[in-house]
């Protein structure tokens, strides 16, 4: 059986756009808090909207990850490293989804300002159940929020150190075939 060599465009889009997405996200959310009061609605505002917009993405691209199977990992690749590539690439899967649904969790469940969508109009409240303290829920989906964005950043390095290992040390296409074409050239 000849499976395809590289990732079909669709896939190599949505990987660059959401990993720069996230990237952004990461440093937006760490420093916002520290902005001067000013600006600080607005940071939060492109914060939430960003967020909502990666949750669209990343749905999208679980999708169109089970309809169009990638290429497969190098034969020569160990069984272990197989496999810690494939947890690590549905674990970053789990993430990009949770990542942007425990914040709108969090400000569904302390409902203290509305989330507006790049100024078009009102993101409507997760549904919370009723008679809960939606105080101390916020503050759990933002400690889930908190240690999602940890473990982002503890996949990414892994992630990241495995594809300039594959590119330098191995001089495999792991790196190449997940580029876009206009790159590679
Ligand atoms: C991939 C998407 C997202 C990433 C990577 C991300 C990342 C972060 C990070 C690193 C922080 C600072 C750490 C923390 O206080 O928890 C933060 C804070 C925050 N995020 Fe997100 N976030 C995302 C999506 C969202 C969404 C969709 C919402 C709401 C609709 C949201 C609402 C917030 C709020 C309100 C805070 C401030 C929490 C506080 O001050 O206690 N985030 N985010
Ligand atoms: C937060 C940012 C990132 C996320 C969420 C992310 C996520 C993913 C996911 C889920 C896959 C698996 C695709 C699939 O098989 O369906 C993947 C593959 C890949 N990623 Fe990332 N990625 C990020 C950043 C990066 C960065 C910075 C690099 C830099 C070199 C990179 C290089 C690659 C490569 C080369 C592959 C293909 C691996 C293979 O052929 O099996 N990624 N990434």
């Amino acid at each position: 059986m000849t499976g395809s060599l590289r990732y079909d465009p669709i896939a190599v889009t949505l990987h660059w756009l959401i990993a720069l997405l996230i990237i952004g996200m990461l440093a937006l959310g760490f420093l916002m808090e520290d902005f001067p009061g000013s600006i600080r609605p607005l940071a939060y505002t492109l914060h939430k909207s960003t967020g909502i917009t990666i949750l669209a993405l990343s749905l999208f691209r679980l999708v169109w990850r089970l309809l169009n199977p990638p290429p497969a990992l190098p034969a020569a690749m160990p069984r272990h490293l197989k496999l810690a590539a494939k947890a690590t690439h549905w674990l970053f899967y789990v993430l990009i989804l949770a990542m942007p649904l425990s914040g709108w969790l969090m400000v569904s469940a302390s409902q203290k300002y509305p989330t507006v969508f790049f100024w078009i109009g009102e993101v409507p409240f997760i549904p919370m159940p009723t008679g809960i303290d939606g105080k101390a829920t916020a503050h759990m989906f933002g400690d889930y929020h908190l240690w999602f964005a940890y473990s982002t950043l503890l996949l990414l390095a892994l992630h990241l150190g495995a594809a300039l290992k594959h590119h330098f040390v191995d001089r495999d296409t792991v790196l190449t075939r997940m580029l876009p074409r206009w790159v590679q050239r």
